[in-house]
């Protein structure tokens, strides 16, 4: 299994988010691209930011589908310029954000002794400084409209850490702190923050990590990824669009007095 996993698309018959504007960082893969089709598919206007312009302009055009108008804007999400910049062109659009969706991130791994300045500094600057910067750009806004909701993507390794997984374990536990601090300050605006934790879930992040451990633990991709399926209660590894399912419920009234959360979504895996 060294191709990408086949994407999933799961149709919903709810439409809690008609007329409302989400803003999905990470939105050209995995857990971001179904956010922002989920969003679509219940009626908000979808703001795609990435790096990767191909994938981002084709998650574009496919929530578009849904007769929702969406953007793709490019976006380094570790660039307060890149960031202050989409955030004031979907103002400019839109003139209100309801939701943002802080998914864009990557993994490494590796020993302690193999980890670099670089690739820690790294991972913190996108993992980390990145979902603050998304968070920081969008609150005043929510705070004038008096409503919103973030939801920013942690990690079950937000919660709990395995070896060799230094820097991305630490921006993890990193994004549930920020999450609790930005949640505390807006929760009087009307304002939720919440952290959404998946456990291994089909998207290329986690294909990165197989190839990247697989080898060390003298395992093939196929295998290694067998093994985290086999180590989950629930015997399997979650699909994108059940991650989305629940960023869609936070961000809906059934959730409005639910703030400052760390939501684990992992099958078991961080209570086992
Ligand atoms: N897949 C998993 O098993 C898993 C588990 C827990 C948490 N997560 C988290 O979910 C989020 C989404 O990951 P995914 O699994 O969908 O991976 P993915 O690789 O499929 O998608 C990540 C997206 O982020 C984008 N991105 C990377 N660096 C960026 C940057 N500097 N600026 C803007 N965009 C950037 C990529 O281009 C890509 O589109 C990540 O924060 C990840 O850490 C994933």
């Amino acid at each position: 299994m060294t191709n990408a996993f086949q994407s999933v698309e799961h149709e919903t018959t709810l439409r809690r988010f008609h007329g409302h504007v989400a803003i999905v960082t990470g939105a050209a893969s995995g857990i971001g691209r179904a956010c922002a089709l989920r969003f679509a598919q219940e009626g908000a206007n979808i703001a795609c930011l990435d790096v990767n312009d191909t994938g981002n302009a084709t998650t574009a055009e496919a929530c578009r589908r849904y007769g929702i108008s969406a953007i793709s804007l490019h976006c380094d999400v570790s660039s307060e310029h890149d960031v202050q910049y989409d955030i004031a062109q979907v103002m400019s659009r839109w003139g209100r954000i309801d939701v943002l969706i802080a998914a864009a991130g990557i993994y490494t791994g590796g020993l302690l002794s193999e980890v670099t300045i670089q690739q820690w500094r790294r991972v913190l600057e996108i993992n980390l400084t990145g979902v603050f910067l998304c968070n920081q750009a969008v609150a005043p806004t929510m705070m004038q409209q008096r409503s919103g909701s973030i939801i920013n993507i942690s990690s079950m390794s937000g919660k709990t850490s395995w070896a060799g997984t230094h820097e991305y374990s630490a921006s993890k536990s990193g994004v549930i702190g920020l999450t609790r601090a930005v949640a505390m300050e807006l929760a009087r605006y009307g304002v939720t923050v919440n952290a959404v934790c998946p456990g291994n879930t089909k998207t290329e992040l986690v294909l990165n990590a197989a190839r990247q451990n697989a080898p060390r633990e003298g395992l093939t991709v196929e295998q290694w990824l067998a093994r985290r399926a086999a180590d989950c209660p629930m015997q399997r590894l979650a699909e994108p669009w059940e991650i989305a399912g629940l960023c869609a419920y936070l961000a809906s009234e059934d959730a409005r007095y639910i703030t400052g959360q760390a939501i684990e979504i992992d099958g078991g895996m961080v209570m086992s």
